[in-house]
């Protein structure tokens, strides 16, 4: 009997069982004829008589054999022999484009997935400028990973059991008591949604808050983590401009519009980093209250404030529960972190944790357990004084070292907050900037146009630079290698 089963790492009656299924399916073994007794095949192969009998079983529970007993196996015909060898085992791959729902295309169709290229390090690029890194050198590893440590040995039939999907209590509570005191938000407990991130309570807001064709304003330039979130639920965008101030709130629809949604940055507009002043904020409040639109403040950064302290968060200043406040650890510890929280008015808070048990049922509980005792042993503020410090030092650096080479070539916007600037190229088009990015690469300086951030084409090209992940010296031979690629400006005769 000709049967091939020895050369592979599977147990052996897998291997007799494959050999047997490969030998019915190829036509060796056609409908109806019968396969050599258990014992027969045995010696047969050199193997033991409960290794075929195995194989046997499994072939007759999958119905391509029926066993009446250890000497009588027919095979049955429902697969038809395929004379050529069996296909390898691979998915097809089905050339049109297959059904799926409106979101799922809208998803393909707005590119919402950056490239896998977009993460991780770049080779050769030795002074990466990327936007969302976070300054991990003060971050305490060695208490953070006691802190894991001390909860993953301490797992109990509790902790290893599916848990709620608002949070875990201890971190809503001490996330409630850091926030009313450090950042003066009005909340408790229970209006806390501890989510994965900033990104998945943008999800949430817009799955709960929004039905296709509703209005959602934006603005521009925009944050496309919320922009493509909400056109992918097929909500429309109304876009309103930005200036020195941030989002110009005279601009803000009539009511006529009927907004259900205002999404805002405003404790460092993004991308441009202006902060918006308390008269616009009231004037947003105010607009929510009159026209019954919910606004989503995107918190995402403003715990690193240089100039005085963080200003006050809409949260605070809302008086009519209008207000859905969203905070992320990724700035503030690390982006992998994967944990978030959205701070609701108190009407929401059953929509929301229904949602998000439907979503993904709760965020991974090991982390929760570990940023609780983080923050209430008072860990985290201690290193945000310190994350806040190494920032300050390195936006200071970039900003000298962009200002001595390049002087008033350039405009810096967004200096006073977060961990980016914007800056402006005067008498340089965007198509110039994208020629520079791509030597500046070669030169091994990471660089990212301002492009994407904008709807339409600027005239002036720009350029974010994110600094928390870059130390002080790097930071200024970076800017200092960008500068040699540059051609200095004539000097006027
Ligand atoms: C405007 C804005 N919001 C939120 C986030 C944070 O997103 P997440 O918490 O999902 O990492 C970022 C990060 O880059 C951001 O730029």
């Amino acid at each position: 009997m000709l049967l091939s089963f020895k050369n592979s790492a599977a147990p052996l009656n897998r291997r007799v069982y494959l050999a047997l299924k490969g030998g019915i399916r190829d036509g060796r073994f056609p409908p109806g004829s019968r396969l050599p007794s258990t014992r027969a095949l045995a010696t047969d192969l050199g193997v033991s008589r409960n290794t075929v009998t195995l194989a046997y079983e499994q072939l007759a529970a999958e119905g391509y054999v029926s066993s009446r007993s250890r000497s009588s196996t027919t095979v049955l015909g429902a697969v038809q022999p395929q004379p050529q060898p069996a296909p390898p085992l691979v998915a097809p791959r089905v050339q049109q484009p297959p059904q799926v729902s409106a979101f799922a295309s809208r998803l393909i169709r707005d590119k919402v997935a950056p490239p896998t290229a977009a993460f991780g390090r770049r080779p050769g690029v030795r002074y990466d400028f990327r936007y969302g890194s976070a300054a991990l050198d003060e971050f305490p590893n060695e208490i953070w990973r006691r802190l894991l440590s001390v909860h993953a040995r301490q797992a109990s039939r509790d902790t290893l059991a599916y848990a709620a999907p608002a949070g875990y209590l201890p971190l809503r509570t001490a996330l409630a008591q850091y926030l009313q005191r450090a950042r003066g938000l009005h909340c408790d407990a229970a209006q806390i949604i501890i989510v994965n991130g900033a990104q998945q309570a943008i999800d949430l807001v817009a799955r709960l808050l929004l039905d296709p064709g509703d209005a959602v304003v934006v603005e521009e330039p925009h944050y496309p983590g919320a922009t493509k979130t909400f056109e992918a639920m097929g909500a429309r965008l109304l876009r309103l401009a930005t200036d020195a101030q941030g989002l110009d709130t005279a601009q803000l629809p009539p009511a006529s519009a009927a907004a259900r949604l205002a999404y805002v940055t405003p404790c460092h507009q993004f991308p441009s980093g202006t902060i918006l002043p308390l008269e616009r904020r009231l004037a947003l409040l105010d607009w929510a209250a009159r026209t019954g639109a919910w606004v989503l403040e995107d918190d995402y950064v403003s715990e690193f404030r240089y100039e005085g302290k963080p200003l006050e968060p809409l949260q605070a200043l809302d008086r009519q529960g209008r207000v859905i406040h969203v905070g992320t650890f990724s700035k503030t510890l690390f982006p992998s972190l994967r944990l978030g929280y959205l701070v609701l008015p108190h009407v929401l808070t059953e929509h929301f944790t229904a949602a998000k048990w439907m979503t993904d049922r709760f965020s991974m509980l090991l982390p929760q357990l570990a940023l609780a005792d983080f923050i209430s042993s008072g860990q985290f503020e201690k290193y945000l004084r310190r994350a806040g410090a190494r920032n300050a030092a390195r936006r200071q650096a970039l900003v000298d070292a962009l200002t001595q080479h390049f002087g008033d070539r350039i405009e810096i916007a967004g200096g006073k907050t977060g961990v980016h600037l914007m800056v402006w190229f005067n008498g340089m088009g965007p198509g110039e900037v994208d020629t520079l990015i791509t030597r500046a690469t070669q030169a091994g300086v990471g660089l990212y146009a301002i492009a994407p951030y904008f709807v339409k084409p600027t005239v002036r090209g720009g350029l974010l630079f994110g600094y928390a992940s870059l130390s002080v010296s790097e930071i200024r031979t970076g800017i200092r290698k960008l500068a040699a690629l540059v051609p200095a400006p004539r000097r006027k005769k």
